[in-house]
């Protein structure tokens, strides 16, 4: 059984083919980072016109080159929210009218859920169960997942994600869009000069805040000569309390929940850094830690194929609703 993920939820228009017996065949990704960058960030509208655009043509090269034709797709995966309305809807909307001129079925994805299972596509996957810490640009979440669908919240965010907090950080900081990859390439010039603070690691509790280190990194820009060797240090300094700040929490989760098994997924961990800490914190717990290769971290069509796959499994296709959710909890799934 082959499935078609199709993931436009942001600005990455990501296609993929999933087998369930040979797994992940191909997938393609086309970024849209280069023309946002002229305008700082994700410019919602040009988005979806460039969704448009990308996704049949990738489609059709995504068939071409798994030498694979349109009857051999059981059914079309797609992004449903949470994400930006106009490029769910590409997404939603094309995967319809494939499948309505397939004849098959669509399969509604929860994209925090694409990112969840993104580690299952590597060759050494994770048991269940396990806990799950989703760090993206629009959610911060520990998970305890006992099965597929099986998740219960054990800690969010309570203002800035983690990714939302390396891209604002990075923009006052003088960096362009993609802020997160480029404060990590800043900070590898960083001495370790100041220190931030690890925000609510002092009191019992799963949630996190990371807009005060934002202030904070402002701040100390401000009262700084702000030299390139300043914005490294501060990069760094920013880096270490957000790296410091997830591994306190996820040792508090494991502990909490009594499993040894953390799987990290979402933009955020494709940092060298934040991979590093937490692998540490593993070792020191005798635990074992789980991340998607740094491609499957961010968005990609392969983890929505993938997630696709599983609810398949569970008999939850669609016939021609077009299905867009820009605001979807996790726990409603
Ligand atoms: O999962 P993702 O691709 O999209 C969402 O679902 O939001 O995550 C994007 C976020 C952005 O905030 C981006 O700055 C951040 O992940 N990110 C990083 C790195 N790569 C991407 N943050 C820190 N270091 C990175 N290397
Ligand atoms: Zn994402």
């Amino acid at each position: 059984m082959y499935i078609l993920g199709i993931e436009t939820s942001c600005d990455e228009t990501g296609v993929a083919i999933y087998h369930s017996q040979r797994g992940l065949i191909h997938h393609l990704l086309y970024s849209q980072i280069e023309m946002h960058s002229e305008y700082g960030g994700v410019v919602p509208e040009l988005a979806s016109r460039d969704h448009i655009r990308k996704l049949i043509p990738l489609v059709k090269q995504l068939l071409l080159e798994s030498e694979l034709t349109k009857t051999d797709i059981t059914a079309i995966a797609y992004t449903a929210g949470p994400g930006l309305m106009g490029a769910l809807l590409v997404g939603a909307a094309t995967a319809q009218s494939l499948a309505f001129a397939w004849n098959i079925p669509t399969v509604v994805v929860h994209h925090m859920e694409g990112h969840l299972l993104a580690p299952m596509l590597e060759e050494n996957p994770p048991e269940f169960p396990f806990v799950a810490l989703l760090i993206s640009g629009g959610h911060t979440l520990l998970v305890k997942v006992a099965s597929v669908g099986n998740y219960v919240l054990l800690g969010e965010s309570l203002d800035d994600a983690a990714g939302e907090a390396f891209d604002k950080t990075a923009k006052l900081l003088g960096l362009n869009y993609p802020g997160g990859v480029k404060l990590s390439e800043l900070a590898k010039f960083g001495q370790t000069r100041f220190r931030f603070p690890r925000p609510m690691t002092d009191r019992p509790g799963l949630d996190f805040s990371f807009s005060g280190l934002k202030t904070f990194a402002l701040n100390t820009f401000q009262n700084s000569e702000k030299t390139h060797q300043d914005k490294a240090d501060i990069a760094l300094a920013f880096q270490n309390a957000v790296a410091d700040t997830l591994a306190i929490k996820c040792r508090r989760a494991l502990q909490q929940t009594g499993l040894k098994i953390l799987v990290v997924a979402g933009g955020v961990s494709a940092n060298s850094q934040i991979r590093t800490t937490l692998t540490e914190m593993l070792e020191k717990e005798n635990g074992q830690i789980f991340f998607p290769r740094p491609e499957f971290c961010t968005d990609n069509g392969a983890m929505i194929a993938y997630a696709g796959y599983q609810r398949f499994l569970f008999g939850e296709t669609q016939n021609l609703e077009i299905f867009a959710r820009p605001r979807w909890a996790m726990s409603e799934l």
